[in-house]
Formats: C-alpha cells, structure tokens, sequence
C-alpha cells in the first residue's frame, strides 16, 4: 500500500514510479497504488517495465500550469502562437527527440490490455520464483512474497550451510557474477541490510514460465558448481 502522507499547502509530492508505476494498471496490482491520485506528479521510465527500450522516460503532472510556471520563457524567438502547449514552456529539455513515439506506438498497436495482460504474466512470475525458492531449502527469500516483479533470493549450497554471513554474501556476489557470464539468464544483485542477494526482476513480455524455471535451475547449478570450484 502506497501511503502519501498529507501534503501540507506549498509542498510538492512527487511518485517516482520509474520501475513499479506500470502495475498501477494491472488489476491484480492496482490496490497497492491507492492514494496515487493525491500526488501532484509522477514519473514512469516506460523503458523499465513498459516494454521499450531505452530511452523513454515520462512525467505526469496533475496541475500543467505548474511545468509553465517553473519553465517558460518568452524570447521572440520562439513561437508561442501554435496553440497552449509548447515544449519551450514545460521542459528544461527544448531541442529532444521524439522519445515518447515508441510508447505511443506500442499502445497502438498492441492496446493497452496487451501491456496489462504482460505486466500480469510478470506478476506471476515473480510469484512461481518466490514458491520455488522458498520451497528449496537450499534458497534463502524473503519473509515477504515480493509485491511486484522483483524477487531477492540467496542461494547456500551444502557447502555453505553453516557458513559466515560474509562468506555467504562473498558466494552470491561471484555467483551474482558467474550468472552473468554464463549467459542463460541475466540478474542483479541487491544489497539487503549489508549482506548481498541476487536479484530477478521479470520486466521482458517475452518471458516464460520455463524461463523462471530455468532462472531458478541456472542459479542452483553454477552455485554449486562455484562451490565445488
Ligand atoms: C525508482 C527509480 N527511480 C529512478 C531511477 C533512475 O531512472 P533513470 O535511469 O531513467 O534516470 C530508477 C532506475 O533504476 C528507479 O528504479
């Protein structure tokens, strides 16, 4: 649950959605934005979980006249008789490409249930990774079930059961690494309260249910590999 507090007159609050804003539109997550509306802007980088690729950033602003009132200028130079909105007047950024085509294209063609429905398949990945791994005692989760895509996970091979907290944290760290290199699955890793922890994050609609599987699987083999190293 997304809790705003109440901004007091003069103050600005801003949402940065940049990666989880999309699931605002996805029914199954759409609760845990309640409130969104009090905000006075929000940004989204519709190259983080919209589909396209980078760049393609956008901010939402509820009052417009306010990007006016922080942005406009009025040189001679500049034409402002083609009607209200003039890029001159609402960014810092005058002479920019067209970044916004692509999503725009993207709604298109595809419609916006085809984006919601993708976000939904994502959703529920993040879901199946998390029943896995905290099924498998050889994965560490969370307490938590993650509430968007992402999903922190530590693998102990046998080796390591009843290793040092820096040890463990030194194996995902290189298996972190090893992961990338290998090349099947591509993931982050996250640092949680000093320790480090691989990070998945499904935002591609092109992934699969096999694909978490085999996410899951990958890490499992080159961890205990390493460990065997
Ligand atoms: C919540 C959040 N805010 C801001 C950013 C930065 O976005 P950008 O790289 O588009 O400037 C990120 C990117 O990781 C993010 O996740």
């Amino acid at each position: 649950m997304l809790t705003l507090p109440n901004a007091a007159p003069g103050v600005w609050l801003h949402v940065d959605g940049a990666y989880g804003l999309p699931a605002a539109g996805a029914p199954t997550s759409r609760h845990l934005f309640a409130g969104l509306d009090r905000a006075d802007s929000i940004s989204i980088d519709a190259h983080k979980w919209m589909f396209v690729p980078k760049a393609c950033s956008a901010v939402l602003v509820k009052n417009p006249a306010s990007l006016a009132a922080a942005f406009s200028h009025n040189e001679a130079y500049i034409p402002h008789d083609f009607g209200d909105v003039n890029a001159v007047d609402a960014t810092i950024e005058y002479s920019r490409p067209l970044r916004a085509l692509k999503l725009w294209l993207a709604f298109k063609v595809h419609g916006a249930e085809a984006i919601r429905t993708a976000l939904e398949r994502n959703l529920a990945q993040a879901q199946l990774l998390y029943s896995l791994a905290s099924e498998a005692p050889d994965f560490e989760v969370l307490v938590h079930r993650p509430q968007l895509s992402t999903v922190p996970l530590r693998h102990i091979p046998s080796r390591l059961v009843n290793a040092s907290p820096e040890d463990l944290s030194n194996h995902n760290a290189a298996l972190q690494q090893a992961v990338i290199t290998d090349g099947r699955v591509y993931i982050s890793p996250a640092q949680i309260d000093g320790d480090t922890w691989l990070r998945p994050c499904f935002t591609n609609f092109r992934t699969t249910t096999a694909d978490v599987i085999i996410t899951f699987d990958t890490i499992r083999e080159i961890s205990e590999k390493l460990s065997r190293a």
